[in-house]
C-alpha cells in the first residue's frame, strides 16, 4: 500500500510511524486550507460506494490524507473504548502513530486503567470524528501489544521529557497532590541525568487489527451515506451500505 505522508519514502513502504505524522503536521501548518469550503463540499457530494477502495485501510489512508490536507488540527487523536471483565465500557482519546495493513497503533501505560482492560479482554473500538469534512470513522477489532522493538523505537522518537514524563506517572493512580508527580519527575530528571532513557517496562504500544471499519459521512436531512466493511474468514472485505 502506498504511504501516506510527506516524508521520504521510507524502506518499509508499509509502515507511517511517529516521524512521519510529527512532518504531516508540520506540512499541514505550513499549508493554506479553508475547513468550511471542504466541509460543504462532501456533504454536498456524500459518499458513493463506486468511490470506495475495495481495502479499508487504503480507504481509511485516503480520508486521513484528505483530513490532512484540510487542515485539520489533531487529525490523529480518537476515541478508544475498552471494558474489562465487569463489562462496563470507559473511553479516553489517544493519539493514533501509525497505520498499515496490520492495523492501527497507538502508545500508552500497560498499568493504566485501559492496559489492565485491555490485558483482560483484548478488543477495543476506535472513533474518529473530523468536523471539518463532517466524517467519522470507526473501527472494531483485537488488540495486542507491540513488539518491544517497536515501542523503544518510537519511544526514543518522543521529546525526552516525555520519556522521563513515562517513567514518572504511574499513569490512573490515584495521588495525593501534584507535588507527587512533580516530585517523581525530578528523581527520573535525575536518575537518568547524562544517560540513554531506557524503554520502561510498563509503557508501550498497542496494534488494534481491524475487524469492522465504518466510513461516515455527513449529508442533509440527517441522510448521512455509511459504510461499513467487515473482514471475512478469507481475508476479503464485505462492504454494505448502512441506514443513517
Ligand atoms: C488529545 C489527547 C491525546 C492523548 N493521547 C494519549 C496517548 O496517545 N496515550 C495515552 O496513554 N494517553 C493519551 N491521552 C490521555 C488519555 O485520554 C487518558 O487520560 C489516559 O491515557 C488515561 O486513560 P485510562 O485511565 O483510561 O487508561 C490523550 C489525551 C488527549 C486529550
Amino acid at each position: 500500500m502506498e504511504r501516506i505522508g510527506f516524508a521520504p519514502t521510507p524502506p518499509d513502504d508499509r509502515k507511517i510511524d511517529n516521524f512521519d505524522l510529527a512532518n504531516i503536521v508540520r506540512h499541514m501548518l505550513e499549508t493554506p486550507h479553508d475547513p468550511a469550503a471542504s466541509r460543504y463540499e462532501h456533504a454536498a457530494h456524500g459518499l458513493r460506494r463506486r468511490e470506495l477502495d475495495p481495502d479499508p485501510i487504503k480507504q481509511f489512508s485516503n480520508w486521513f490524507t484528505a483530513a490532512i490536507e484540510a487542515g485539520i488540527r489533531d487529525v490523529n487523536a480518537m476515541s478508544l473504548a475498552t471494558a474489562g471483565p465487569d463489562a462496563r465500557p470507559s473511553v479516553r482519546v489517544v493519539l493514533l502513530k501509525g497505520f498499515d495493513q496490520d492495523g492501527f497503533v497507538f502508545f500508552t501505560n500497560y498499568q493504566s486503567e485501559k492496559g489492565q482492560q485491555l490485558q483482560a479482554n483484548p478488543y477495543a473500538a476506535l472513533a474518529f470524528y473530523w468536523i471539518e469534512l463532517d466524517r467519522q470513522i470507526r473501527i472494531k477489532g483485537e488488540v495486542e501489544k507491540t513488539s518491544r522493538e517497536e515501542s523503544e523505537r518510537y519511544f526514543h522518537l518522543r521529546p525526552i521529557g516525555s520519556q522521563l514524563g513515562a517513567w514518572a506517572s504511574r499513569q490512573t493512580e490515584v495521588l495525593d497532590a501534584r507535588r507527587v508527580l512533580d516530585a517523581r519527575m525530578a528523581e527520573m530528571t535525575e536518575r537518568f541525568a547524562g544517560k540513554p532513557i531506557p524503554l520502561p517496562p510498563h509503557w508501550g504500544g498497542y496494534r488494534l487489527t481491524p475487524q469492522t471499519m465504518e466510513f461516515w459521512q455527513g449529508r442533509p436531512d440527517r441522510l448521512h451515506d455509511r459504510f461499513r466493511y467487515t473482514r471475512r474468514a478469507d481475508g476479503s472485505w464485505l462492504i454494505e451500505r448502512l441506514a443513517p
